[in-house]
Order: structure tokens, then sequence, then C-alpha cells
């Protein structure tokens, strides 16, 4: 086993991030069987609390920067249920700027800590998914270096593709000038606001932009039930669970479909 590593990015807050890399482990790991690792790479732990909440887990123990400072991870690994781990976040995780310029002197060490890092644990699982905050930092830096694709999100109620544009201008400066080796996995469109339609101006600029198969046919939709998640913790009880499952299931299929264009082709095609 060799995971792949899947970063989700887009430069602006509140577009759906968490929700889509929660969802996405949560699905591939209990649906489809699979051996996830959700990292938490944002100090403010959203991924993290809300993972803890949905295993029932009463209190977060370890902390990635921890792993950071004591150049292991896998000492911060939690496990949350039988498929998948969690490599969670707290505010102290602020720091990590401050500890990476005062272990190295070099801009291409300082962001492929975490690359290296993440490496030996690569063999344990088939899915790596890292959330990231909204911001170009070192954070986002650190994951960009250590994914081997990114799933970027589109706010497809938005007739700017701004937070999605500048993303991928970013992601071709790190490739340039620090050999990153990501590929775009995709654009996935996400609802942001209730009662909302897809903007299809939007779509079909992003379309142009990244051309038609680079853009998710799925959508994620807004639905009350997703938001109600974060108090409650994913749950799986009535119909409006279901529906908010077969959300994310879909792009899971479509994620498998996806990467396994990348496996026959190459990436970089
Ligand atoms: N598809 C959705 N339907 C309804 N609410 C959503 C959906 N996706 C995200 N949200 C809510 O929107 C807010 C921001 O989502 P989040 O995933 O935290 O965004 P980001 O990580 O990009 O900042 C959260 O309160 C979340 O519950
Ligand atoms: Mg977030």
């Amino acid at each position: 086993m060799s995971a792949k590593t899947i970063v989700v990015g887009n430069f602006k807050g509140g577009v759906g991030k968490t929700k889509v890399s929660v969802m996405t482990s949560w699905e591939y790991s209990t649906v489809y069987n699979k051996k996830v690792l959700l990292i938490d790479m944002d100090p403010q732990g959203n991924a993290s609390t809300m993972i803890a909440r949905s295993a029932g887990i009463q209190t977060i123990d370890k902390t990635i920067f921890d792993g950071f400072k004591s150049g292991d991870l896998s000492s911060v690994v939690m496990k949350v249920t039988e498929n998948l781990d969690l490599i969670p976040a707290a505010v102290s995780f602020k720091n990590f700027s401050k500890f990476l310029y005062s272990e190295f002197k070099e801009d291409i060490d300082q962001i492929s800590y975490m690359k290296k890092l993440l490496e030996p644990l690569k063999k344990d699982y088939d899915y790596i998914f890292i959330d990231v905050p909204p911001t170009i930092s070192d954070y986002s830096d650190n994951a960009m270096m250590a994914a081997d694709y990114v799933l970027i999100i589109l706010q497809a109620q938005e007739l700017s593709l701004e937070g999605a544009e500048t993303y991928v201008s970013y992601l071709q400066f790190i490739t340039d000038e620090y050999n990153a080796d990501i590929q775009v996995l995709g654009v996935l469109p996400v609802l942001l606001r209730a009662g909302g339609r897809v903007d299809q101006i939007t779509v079909e600029r992003a379309i142009e932009l990244f051309g038609e198969d680079n853009v998710f046919k799925n959508v994620i939709k807004h639905l009350e039930r997703l938001k109600a998640w974060d108090i409650t913790g994913i749950k799986n009880v009535d119909h409006h669970d279901k529906k908010a499952h077969q959300i994310f299931i879909d792009v899971v299929d479509e994620i498998e479909e996806k990467l396994a264009h990348f496996e026959e082709v190459g990436r970089h095609e």
C-alpha cells in the first residue's frame, strides 16, 4: 500500500473545504472500506472537532504540532474508527511558522518538512486527506509539497472564481519555484447558500479555465443536514442523513474514476 495523498484547496474561507475533506474521508473509510488518514493542518481544528464528535471521542489528547516538533507524525495519529485515523490540530499549532524558521534556514526545507515526515506513514493507508486553512501560508505550502493531488473547491454560486483561480496560479508558482509534484485531481463545485442553484456561467468559466475533464460532474448541494452535523456529528439515521451521505458517495465514485485515469496515463497529462 502507498497512500494517494489529496489536499482540498481554495484560498477562501467558508467555501466547504473542511466539510469535503471530512466527508470524503468518512465515506472512503466506511462505505468503501479503505484505510484513510485525515490530517488537520488548520490550527482552528474544525476537522478534528467534527471527526471526534462523530466518533464519540471526548478528548483529543494529541496534536500535529507535537509530531512536527518530535519529527515523528506517527506518534500523533489517533484511531477514530476501524479504518479511519486522524492527525488532529489545535490552536497551539499557530506557531508552526516560528518553529519552521528556527529549525530550517532554506525555504525549500521549511515547506518540504511535512512531505518528509509523511513518507513513512504512506504504507499504512490507501488515502491521506489534508485539510488546510484558507491562506497562502506554511500550512498550505507544506500540504501542497506533500500531496500527490489537489481537489479544488469551486464556489458554484459566485460569479467570481477568485478563490479557485488564486489557488491555481499559486499552484503553478510552487511547481515552478520548488518543483512541487502535484496534479489537479479536479474542480468540485460546492453550493454555499441555501436554495441556490449552480451558476451555469461560473461552471462554464471553470470549464474554460480548467478543461471539461477537470470539472466534477457531481455538485455538492447545500443541505441543512450537512450543516447540522457540525453540532451533532455525522449521523446515519433518517432519510436526510442518507441523502447527505449519498452526495459524498457520488463524489468519491467520481474521484475514483479520476484517479484511475491518472494512474493509467500518469499524472501531469
Ligand atoms: N454542502 C453544504 N451544505 C450546508 N452547509 C455546508 C455545506 N458545506 C459546508 N457547510 C457549512 O458551511 C460552513 C463552512 O464550511 P467549511 O467546510 O468549514 O468551509 P471551509 O473549510 O472552506 O472554511 C460550515 O458551517 C459548514 O457546516
Ligand atoms: Mg476549513
